[in-house]
């Protein structure tokens, strides 16, 4: 479940173990009295003063190349191109409209994220974050279809706000709300590597997940969208025959498919839009990197024919237009056009995989490497017959990187998950393989002493 992925993500470098400087100790203790506390946020270990392409860098010096990054960082941070945008928003004057007005930016943002979408997709709304436009699309799916249910998969997250925690089902974020959106469903996460079965015949398992869903989709005849990832959160890839399947029944049950890319979107998998290894959904949900690294911004690309809610005001947020944030995405989008990378993450992200792979040939701990283009994970196991989660050896390692460096997050408590800035170089990639390697040699060595100075990300 993501709840157990979170909270093993949630841990942080010990303040101590980094020896931040005298400084940055009393702003992390300044953090601590103001902020309220909350689980993945607080404590804090380190203080960024600069985030610049792949990397963060603190008060001592220190960088981090960053594959964590919040998922934000698609053309790594500071790219000039989003800093000439924003300087020309504010130069003009024109960073920001009120409803009744619309403004260059915000059409010409509309009309380049139509025309990178997968053929079909040609109507959008955008709103200042990802789980909003979660929302969005979710409004957009039950007045459309005048049903009420949603389906997702378990363990899964889609936003913090109410309506998207009642969509995703990690119980980290739901649990002691009370009740949430009534008609919000589960099914149980695709899983290949882990399938309850123990099967590993891939049609085989795919199957019996399909099958769970068209029982469903039979019994719930009120269900108005299917909302997934199209790659999951734990960088498991579906097969395109099962979003074939899957495209299929939500079509043949009046189901619209939603893909939730607020990660994947703009070239992380090798494909300006993940869609594009699978299917076209009904409505695609962007956000994160479409801010450029800096600005709250998302938004959903729909299908003509769900133009058909103009009674009704889905996306009544005040920046549903901010012609800076618009101009800021639009040089994103460019940005990854011009400088190929699509095609980048495809190659950097084959020969990355290719080293990890190395790693699991090398170490038997590491049980499954997964993923595509630059969005890979990497699964410890204590066992690789009983694929049993490592989530110590998972703390241990990142602890390892962090003061090598290199940052990344934990999902499921025990899988590495790999998201570097799509700028980033073989080189960089080739140090994080070597840091890996050189964790788990001395991992293997000797266990380590003491707990793990890590519990999360
Ligand atoms: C898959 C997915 N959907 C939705 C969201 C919510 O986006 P935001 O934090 O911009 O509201 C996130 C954020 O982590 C996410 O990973």
């Amino acid at each position: 479940m993501q709840t157990s992925v979170n909270q093993g993500e949630s841990g942080r470098l010990l303040a101590a173990d980094l020896a931040i400087d005298a400084a940055t100790r009393d702003l992390v203790d300044r953090d601590a009295a103001v902020f309220l506390h909350q689980a993945l946020s607080t404590p804090v270990a380190n203080a960024v003063v600069r985030a610049e392409g792949c990397r963060i860098h603190d008060a001592a010096g220190r960088s981090y190349l960053d594959l964590h990054g919040n998922g934000v960082h698609t053309i790594g941070y500071h790219h000039p191109a989003v800093v000439a945008a924003i300087e020309g928003a504010l130069r003009d004057g024109l960073a920001f409209a009120p409803r009744r007005f619309t403004n260059l930016p915000a059409v010409r943002l509309a009309e380049k994220l139509v025309s990178v979408a997968p053929a079909g997709l040609s109507r959008v709304l955008f709103c200042p974050g990802g789980s909003e436009a979660v929302e969005m699309a979710v409004m957009l799916a039950k007045l459309h279809t005048g049903r009420w249910q949603t389906l997702a998969y378990q363990g899964t997250f889609h936003g913090a706000g109410f309506q998207a925690v009642a969509v995703g089902a990690d119980p980290h974020f739901r649990d002691g709300l009370g009740p949430l959106l009534p008609g919000a469903l589960h099914l149980e996460l695709p899983d290949p590597y882990r399938n309850p079965w123990g099967w590993t015949d891939r049609e085989r398992i795919d199957e019996e997940y399909l099958r769970q869903l068209r029982v469903t989709l039979e019994q719930q005849p009120a269900v108005a969208a299917l909302v997934s990832e199209p790659v999951f959160y734990n960088s498991t890839v579906p097969t395109r025959g099962f979003w074939e399947r899957v495209r299929e029944l939500c079509t043949r049950h009046g189901v619209l498919l939603v893909f939730d890319e607020i990660y994947t979107a703009f070239g992380r998998t090798g494909a300006m839009f993940a869609a594009e290894h699978f299917v076209t959904p009904d409505i695609l949900v962007v956000g994160k990197g479409f801010g450029g690294g800096v600005l709250p911004f998302a938004g959903i690309v729909a299908r003509e024919p769900l133009n058909s809610v103009g009674h009704k005001s889905i996306g009544h947020y005040t920046h549903e237009k901010n012609p800076l944030c618009c101009a800021v995405a639009t040089a994103v989008i460019e940005t990854v056009e011009r400088e190929g990378l699509v095609a980048r993450a495809r190659e950097l992200g084959a020969h990355f995989l290719a080293g990890l792979r190395d790693l699991q040939a090398e170490f038997e701990c590491v049980g499954n490497v997964t993923g595509l283009g630059l969005n890979l994970a990497v699964d410890l196991v204590t066992n690789r017959d009983s694929r049993r989660r490592d989530g110590d050896t998972a703390a241990a390692l990142l602890a390892h990187c962090m003061q090598r460096g290199i940052s990344f997050k934990l999902v499921q408590g025990n899988v590495l998950n790999l998201k570097p800035p799509l700028v980033v170089s073989r080189g960089e990639l080739d140090e994080v393989v070597a840091a890996l390697r050189e964790g788990l040699r001395a991992l293997r060595a000797g266990p380590p002493r003491g707990r793990p100075t890590v519990s999360g990300a």
